[in-house]
C-alpha cells in the first residue's frame, strides 16, 4: 500500500542539496537538482555501495556511485553504466506546501 510521508521542509532542501531518510530497512535519498526533485533508493545494485555520497552530475539527472563508479538516472533509478547492470528503487516526491513528502510503497 501507497504511504506518503515527510521528508523534511522545503527549506531544509533547497537546490543543490540532499537528504537520506530512513524508511523501514530503507534508506532514501532525496535530492534538489535546481527546483527538481528526486528520490532514490540509497543502495547501489552492484555492491550495497553508499548511493548518498556519490557526485551529482545535473546534466545527466544522474548520480555516481562512489565504490566502483556506476552511473544511475535519478529519474528512473536505471543503471547508465557499469558495473551496475540493475536498477535501484525510486519514489515520487514533492512539495506539499511547506513540506516536501515522498510516496513510499
Ligand atoms: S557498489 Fe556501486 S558500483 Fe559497485
Amino acid at each position: 500500500m501507497t504511504e506518503t510521508i515527510t521528508v523534511c521542509p522545503t527549506v531544509e532542501l533547497p537546490p543543490g542539496g540532499r537528504k537520506t531518510v530512513a524508511w523501514e530497512d530503507m534508506e532514501i535519498l532525496v535530492v534538489n537538482i535546481d527546483g527538481e526533485l528526486f528520490a532514490i533508493e540509497d543502495r547501489c545494485s552492484h555492491d550495497d555501495g553508499d548511493l548518498a555520497e556519490g557526485e551529482i552530475d545535473p546534466e545527466r539527472c544522474a548520480i555516481e556511485c562512489p565504490r566502483h563508479g556506476a552511473l544511475f538516472d535519478l529519474r528512473s533509478g536505471k543503471p547508465l553504466t557499469l558495473p551496475a547492470y540493475k536498477p535501484v528503487e525510486t519514489f515520487p516526491v514533492r512539495v506539499d506546501g511547506d513540506a516536501i513528502t515522498m510516496e513510499v510503497d
